[in-house]
């Protein structure tokens, strides 16, 4: 194979951006062939944009997958259909690259996850973007390295994911249990809790509150505050929500051998001459202070939201058609999306139950749970009719 054949499943907002980057010429060594979608207006947009460039549109995403045409397979659908979907397409021989979140619910993705195990040649990834921001790309290669040393906080404030009531308004699968499976945490902040654990590793236990719909009419969460311990002593705090304007996105990690700030496409790494530990041990002052250096990267705001549109899902998708080609490590590999929605699922068991969770979460549990909140949101919605 010298070209990978794509198809793309589900072009709403996010899928219908994917084709564009394809018929830009910015996937190199790939070639869209095919579409799905399940909805008239897309099928419409379809055959203006793609058909005539050859792309095939398909209304079902079995016959995209049974077609022959496709080696490969990006899902943009809602959550729900990741991993129903990704592991209909792994089944059936094609290299698959899941949207965030890798779904709903961890026992749907551990299962994904297995089939995904059991065909090594085929590549499976996940839309992870932000894992290509060149700030956090540092911040790993600094925890990797061991020179930010043993980590003893870190804390993201990210509520800069300002959503009105007319975004929830526009109704079809948003803001609701049943269509979505949540709301910021299932939604707009997959990418930072998975941020979170790349970088911080994963939590034993989780500590949450959550709100439904805080100054907003919707059934789901909108302003979150998780409490996170780790094995080795170290605490995080996680808040997010999508009423706050204007919002922070503030991320920081204390560590031994110093502290990283990122905020505003700015990193700052105070790097101590020596770890606080061996510091602290030999010393004898009241109140000293323990000399540093501060290392700062910059990409502006601008150079941020640039990355966002032109850069991020490109270079995943391109890092993806180069593991299927050439057998590059992937950037974001799909059977780590159940880190993030492991996290994401503990933090809702905690708040709907007012219990700490310790991880792994108790899969059954949590289901029973969401099917509960489905369930009444069905019943509030016949009353509304
Ligand atoms: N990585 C990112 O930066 C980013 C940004 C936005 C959205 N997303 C993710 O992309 C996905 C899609 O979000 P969106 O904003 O494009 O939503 P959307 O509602 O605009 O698009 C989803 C599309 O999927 C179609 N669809 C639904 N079920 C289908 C099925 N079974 N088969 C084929 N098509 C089906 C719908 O008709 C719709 O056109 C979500 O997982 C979302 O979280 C990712």
């Amino acid at each position: 194979m010298n070209k990978v054949r794509f198809g793309i499943i589900g072009i709403g907002k996010m899928g219908s951006q994917h084709c564009m980057r394809f018929t830009h010429g910015l996937i190199k060594n790939a070639v869209l062939t095919a579409v799905c979608d399940i909805s008239p207006d897309r099928k419409k947009w379809a055959e203006e944009k793609l058909v005539s460039k050859g792309v095939e549109f398909f209304d079902d995403y079995k016959s995209l997958i049974d077609s022959g045409k496709v080696d490969a397979v990006l899902i943009a659908t809602p959550h729900y259909d990741h991993p129903v979907i990704a592991v209909y397409a792994l089944e059936k021989g094609l290299h698959t690259l899941i949207e965030k979140p890798a779904g709903v619910y961890t026992k749907a993705v551990r299962e994904m996850n297995e089939v995904a195990a059991a065909k090594p040649e085929l590549v499976f990834g996940i839309m992870y973007n932000q894992r290509t921001n060149k700030l956090y790309r540092f911040a790993k290669e600094l925890v990797e390295s061991g020179r930010l040393g043993g980590i003893k906080r870190i804390n993201w404030i990210i509520t800069n994911w300002y959503r009105p009531q007319a975004y929830y308004d526009q109704g079809g699968w948003r803001g609701t249990w049943a269509g979505e499976g949540g709301g910021v945490l299932i939604n707009q902040c997959p990418h930072q809790l998975d941020l979170f654990q790349w970088l911080g590793g994963m939590p034993v236990s989780v500590t949450a509150h959550a709100e439904i719909g805080k100054n907003r009419n919707i059934n789901v969460e909108n302003d979150v505050t998780a409490f996170m311990e780790y094995a080795n002593g170290a605490t995080g705090v996680f808040i997010t929500s999508t009423h706050d304007f204007p919002g922070t996105n503030r991320l920081e990690i204390d560590a031994d051998k110093g502290k990283l700030v990122i905020e505003g496409g700015k990193l700052t790494f105070t790097e101590l001459a020596v770890g606080e530990t061996e510091f602290n041990a030999k010393n004898k002052k009241f109140m000293p202070r323990i000399p540093s250096k501060k290392i700062k990267k910059s990409i502006g705001l601008i150079g941020q939201a640039k990355m966002f549109f032109f850069e991020q899902h490109t270079g995943i998708i391109n890092n993806f058609v180069s593991a299927i080609l050439f057998k590059t490590p992937l950037i974001a590999p799909g059977a780590d999306g159940i880190r993030g929605l492991t996290i994401s699922n503990a933090i809702h068991l905690s708040a709907w139950t007012g219990e700490k969770v310790v991880l792994p979460i108790d899969e059954d549990k949590f289901i029973e749970e969401l099917e509960k909140r489905k369930a009444e949101e069905k019943i509030k919605s016949k009353k509304q009719a």
